[in-house]
């Protein structure tokens, strides 16, 4: 519900059980409160600073310390604004200031669309957006500032359309997504890591000065994740204030906390500013990626259920995102570089008796590709491992009852590839310097159509004459030497923009052309691990770490915004080929259960008790992948010995317990793990036992030791129903 008092200069915005309250004074609009939903009366005192407040009619000349104060919505830089800006502009005289001035409001029950960018959607949901209109007469730029409420959700969408309406071209320097002013102690957490160690969570005081984290490197990187949350330092999983950001963008991004003199933290998030500058010509509009604003006054577990359910409801929009994903078995390691079509069909075959539904031919299949050196660009099939050719192979796969998924890296280019010989100006290079190699590879200039229209129509045929179910889309390497050709010299700080641009438009034309494909996004493990991606594919590759302790870790990084659903799990072989860690075969398995669940090995080398485990493990997935798809997740433990989480159905009737015991302790002490989201009064049985909701929740369910290093317990709960 939004709530807008002209007279006072008020705008309300009410979820389900936040409150943000906006501010105009002297002008401008300034963030007075976000956080738990709130009634309030006396509104003269809200967004005065207690540093000389600006009240141009008795103080003339305090501009300064007004601005460098003030809750700006959408702080701009040049009058006396000296942290952080969201927003710069170089106009046509050279100078940078800007100083946008509210003039006015509307509202939308429709969302106004962003165009040719991912954005949440509002399924079967009753939607509000504001839109503040600031505008620079000088610059003549406006600026709209949007807020979306979701009817079902404690999440709001932020974007910001920015117009140029004078006669000259201006160019956006910095063009942030969102901005949002909190007061009192605060710690910062994001999530961070390298390839093969994504989003592990760090958490730090918020300190005064810029804390940031962000990505140059043209996906939104295994590095840092575009997210955060920031909380009180007492908060916990189930108590205290948290507050998020999450971004719907897969490029360069920058999110940051500053604490200034006052002790307020501002915290800002948007594209790169270090590459990023767009020339804005007269009458056209640039549009800022969208925001996931969240708040949760009851823990991290409660913030984290928020994101979920919105990313679930709002932001994946395939048809998938609902339905038990087929059980597949990809053959990178299972054979990495080294098959034929004999060894892929021993695989099918193997899979078929193993109950498995899906057959995912990884890299090495197209040009004459048998290491990574060569051929990526030029897709069509490898003649020397399957002679008989793709729609053939298809066809068999088929014929065995399985669908079949194919691996492309789309955006990619080997020197060594008939693509390279024919186009080597659709290689990301500057004329003049050597390119720098990555994975012996290049990267392909994604703003040119033709070099898309080349892609469209090759992955098209294949997918087309192979009947391919299931595409994993990788992006094996970073972005260097970023300039394009096809931009004047000035503009060439538009590249990266135009590249993730180019990448959505290509996603978005293979799913209108294939609406029943299943897509998984992948990047080198988990480098492009966003909402921005999630709006394209229902689940994305976590990690190329499948070590069970390692990706138990990982997945509940990941889970602080993402629902595990969206996680790409597979079981691999022992000893690990990450890390060369033995795990016990159904502590695997219990891993993989808590994302989209598939194999990633040679089923060919499966001892008889594996294959039983399979057929075990098939079964525990059929049975509770509804919880993984659409229950409620909560993390119940993590230290260096043990690792928990639960599931628990919408209807609170059902639960599903993961205990893994990361390293054996001598001597332990007896554990009751404390569940959560249970109904307190309900009876729930467990193993021939009766326990009402609250004792599972206050004293918990006893855990019966388990012996040696990364094993694990699966606990299935149900309530017992009344007739
Ligand atoms: C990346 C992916 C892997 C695999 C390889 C193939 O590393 O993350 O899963 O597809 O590429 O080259």
């Amino acid at each position: 519900m939004i709530r807008i008092d002209e007279k006072k200069g008020i705008f309300a915005l009410y979820t389900k059980h936040t409150c943000m309250i906006l501010k105009a004074c002297d002008g401008f609009v300034g963030l007075a409160y976000y956080g738990e939903k709130i009634r309030f009366a006396e509104t003269d005192y809200l967004c005065r600073t207690d540093v000389r407040p600006f009240t141009p009619d008795k103080l003339p000349g305090e501009g300064v310390s007004f601005h460098s104060a003030f809750p700006h919505v959408y702080p701009f830089y040049g009058c006396g604004n000296y942290r952080e800006s969201a927003f710069r502009v170089e106009q046509a005289d050279g100078s940078d200031t800007c100083c946008f001035k509210y003039i006015g409001c509307s509202t939308s029950k429709e969302k106004p669309k962003i165009p040719n960018l991912p954005q949440s959607f509002t399924r079967n949901c009753n939607t509000e957006t504001l839109i503040l209109y600031l505008h620079d007469a000088q610059a003549g730029v406006l600026a709209e500032i949007m807020y979306t409420l979701f009817q079902d959700s404690d999440v709001i969408a932020q974007d910001v359309k920015i117009q140029n309406q004078g006669q000259k071209p201006v160019m956006l320097r910095r063009a942030f997504s969102s901005c949002l002013h909190l007061e009192g102690d605060l710690e910062l957490i994001t999530l961070n890591g390298t390839w093969a160690r994504e989003r592990h969570v760090q958490r730090e005081p918020v300190r005064y000065g810029v804390q940031s984290i962000g990505s140059l490197n043209g996906a939104s990187s295994h590095t840092h994740n575009p997210f955060l949350a920031v909380v009180r330092p007492e908060t916990t999983e189930t108590s205290g204030e948290a507050w998020g950001m999450a971004f719907v963008y897969s490029g360069n991004f920058i999110a940051c906390a500053e604490k200034d003199y006052q002790e307020k933290t501002q915290i800002l998030m948007g594209i790169h500013p270090d590459t990023f500058c767009w020339e804005l010509e007269s009458g056209k509009s640039f549009y800022t990626p969208e925001v996931l604003l969240n708040y949760s006054p009851r823990g991290l577990g409660r913030f984290s259920r928020n994101y979920h359910d919105f990313i679930r409801n709002h932001i994946i929009r395939s048809k998938w995102q609902y339905q038990e994903r087929p059980v597949l078995v990809n053959s990178w390691e299972a054979a990495y570089f080294d098959f034929d079509t004999d060894k892929l069909l021993h695989l099918a075959d193997t899979a078929l008796a193993c109950g498995l539904d899906m057959l995912v031919l990884d890299d090495g299949w197209f040009g004459h590709r048998d290491d990574d050196t060569t051929s990526l660009g030029d897709w069509f099939v490898n003649e020397e491992k399957i002679p008989e050719g793709m729609e053939w192979l298809g066809e068999e796969i088929q014929r065995r009852n399985l669908k079949f998924g194919l691996w492309f890296e789309p955006e990619m280019i080997s020197q060594d590839s008939e693509l390279f010989r024919k186009h080597p100006e659709w290689a990301v290079q500057i004329p003049g310097r050597d390119m720098t190699l990555s994975r012996n590879q290049c990267v392909l200039d994604m703003t040119r159509p033709e070099v898309r229209n080349y892609l469209f129509r090759s992955m098209a045929d294949i997918i087309h004459e192979a009947d391919i179910s299931y595409v994993k889309w990788d992006m094996n390497r970073q972005i260097t030497e970023a300039y394009t050709p096809t931009l004047p010299p000035h503009r060439q700080k538009e590249f990266f923009h135009r590249y993730i641009l180019g990448v959505y438009e290509l996603q978005e034309q293979l799913l209108k052309t294939f609406p029943d494909l299943l897509l998984e996004n992948c990047a080198g493990g988990g480098g492009r691990f966003d909402c921005g991606m999630l709006y394209y594919s229902p689940q994305i590759w976590c990690s190329d770490n499948t070590d069970a302790c390692d990706r138990a870790e990982i997945q509940l990084g990941t889970s602080l915004c993402y629902p595990p659903s969206c996680m790409g799990a597979h079981i691999s072989v022992c000893p690990n080929h990450t890390v060369g860690r033995n795990t016990d075969f159904m502590t695997r398995a219990h891993v993989a259960l808590a994302g989209t669940f598939g194999y990633e090995m040679d089923l060919m080398r499966l001892t008889a008790k594996q294959v039983k485990q399979i057929q075990e493990q098939l079964k525990l997935y059929h049975q509770y992948s509804h919880l993984t798809r659409e229950g409620r997740f909560y993390r119940l433990m993590q230290n260096k010995y043990w690792i928990a989480w639960q599931f628990v159905s919408t209807e609170h009737t059902e639960t599903l317990v993961t205990v893994i015991q990361i390293r054996n302790q001598a001597n332990q002490v007896r554990k009751h793990l404390k569940l959560q989201g249970l109904i307190p009064e309900g009876i729930y049985l467990f193993d021939g036992k009766r326990y009402t909701g609250g004792q599972l929740m206050k004293i918990g369910l006893p855990i019966a030791p388990m012996w040696g290093d990364g094993v694990s317990r699966l606990l299935h709960i149900t309530m017992e129903l009344s007739d």
